[in-house]
């Protein structure tokens, strides 16, 4: 037996420093290096934190010699791996903080050490480089921290930084919209969000209409979540934002009143189709609505024969299914008296949903029938039997 006493383990001290960057939300950034594994072509790892839906995340990007692939996973999951990789197949890992920079280093002949240095990074990890370009809100606005999105100091939290810029592209559309719907003459204005969520948004566009002068706004919050409900009302209350609530309610057995503006990010698969829906019966002046995933309409698509070649691949069939989706939701819109813009929202967390659709009520009048024929065309095409918002507008027609 060796007298050598076993060599301390310097993962657990370092992914210690990770766990408690993230829950102090110090943590930049973790670099996985000096790659030795058998993967062709691969570098290194680069992880960043992200949010989806509501969840703290991480964002690992495999950097290969020729591309990019990204994983979102939840927390747990990625310390586990992380931990799994330390020294084998990685052999260095370089973690940035607010605070520090740590790195763990092992030699060839297995030989670990661990460094904590000055931080190299300053409060703004570089998603939040372009901020000035992008602000809308000033970050030291009070319902911000309230929300988790920024600290004690207004600066954005580096988990936020992705849903700052979120929040800053949707209030930019959204006063875009507002300026050209006439809205901006009324003297109330009634807001409805579905699918509120934490609020973010709902927030937002109360903050932004409380400061334009003659409008005064009322903002709804619809969640299904209680928690999430009274999370925000119990913000709204400490904050003394009038005419802001939150009510607990389900999308598809909401009654809604008069509205003028619908909002619905994120909505899951037909739940975006109830609110545009709701948004139309209402005779909302504006419907803004980034769709979710899209699962009606694929399982019924068949492959045209000349579209085979490219929808012989599932990811294509899944963007067509996407595509066509969207576009039957346009043209409905549309033979409801819409004018309808699709626009690039942001980058979610690297997924797809950085679709909006954008509808501004039109007072010109519209070829309604000749509208359907385009959309009973597109459905033959594909072999679409059934579109929930076609379903709901043919129930009251
Ligand atoms: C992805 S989150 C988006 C939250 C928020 N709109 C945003 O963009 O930050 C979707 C939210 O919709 C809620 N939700 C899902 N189905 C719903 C339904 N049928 N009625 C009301 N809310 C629903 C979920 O609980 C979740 O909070």
């Amino acid at each position: 037996m060796s007298d050598t006493p076993p060599t301390p383990d310097k993962r657990e001290p370092f992914l210690a420093a990770l766990r408690d960057s993230l829950a102090e939300e110090t943590f930049v950034k973790l670099i996985l290096g000096k790659y030795r594994g058998d993967e062709p072509g691969l570098r290194r790892i680069l992880i960043r934190q992200i949010t989806v839906k509501e969840e703290p995340c991480l964002s690992m990007v495999y950097c290969y010699k020729d591309r990019e692939v990204t994983k979102n996973v939840s927390r747990a999951q990625g310390l586990g791996s992380i931990y799994g990789m330390l020294g084998d197949p990685f052999m260095s890992a370089h973690l940035f903080l607010l605070t520090a920079n740590v790195q763990i280093e092992y030699s060839r002949k297995g030989r670990c050490t661990l460094s904590r240095g000055k931080p190299s990074c300053n409060a703004v990890p570089s998603a939040e480089h372009d901020r000035e370009k992008e602000r809308m809100i000033d970050p030291a606005k009070p319902f911000l921290a309230a929300l988790g999105v920024t600290n004690k100091e207004a600066r954005v939290l580096p988990s936020m930084s992705r849903k700052w810029k979120q929040i800053n592209k949707f209030l930019e559309i959204f006063q875009h919209a507002f300026e050209s719907s006439g809205l901006a003459e009324a003297e109330r204005v009634h807001v409805v969000d579905f699918g509120s969520g934490k609020g973010y948004l709902t927030f937002a566009v109360h903050d932004l209409l409380s400061g334009m002068e003659n409008v005064t706004g009322e903002v709804t919050g619809i969640e299904l979540r209680d928690t999430l409900v009274h999370f925000c009302n119990k913000a709204a209350t400490t904050l003394e934002r009038e005419g802001l609530s939150f009510q607990q309610g389900d999308v598809s057995s909401y009654t809604v009143g008069p509205l003028d503006i619908m909002i619905a990010l994120h909505a899951c698969d037909t739940a975006t189709d109830l609110a545009i829906h709701m948004g139309i019966r209402a005779e909302a002046k504006i419907i803004m609505c980034a769709p979710c995933c899209h699962k009606q309409i694929r399982p019924q698509m068949s492959s045209p024969d000349a579209m085979a070649p490219m929808l012989q691949f599932g990811i294509h069939m899944g963007q067509e299914a996407e595509m066509v989706t969207d576009s039957v939701r346009a043209l409905l819109l549309e033979a409801s008296g819409y004018k309808v813009k699709m626009l690039e929202f942001v980058s979610l967390e690297h997924t797809s949903k950085n679709k909006m659709l954008l509808a501004v009520k039109d007072a010109r009048p519209v070829d309604r029938q000749a509208i359907l024929e385009k959309v009973a065309t597109l459905k033959a095409f594909y072999g679409i039997r059934e579109h929930c918002l076609e379903t709901l507008l043919a129930a009251e027609a």
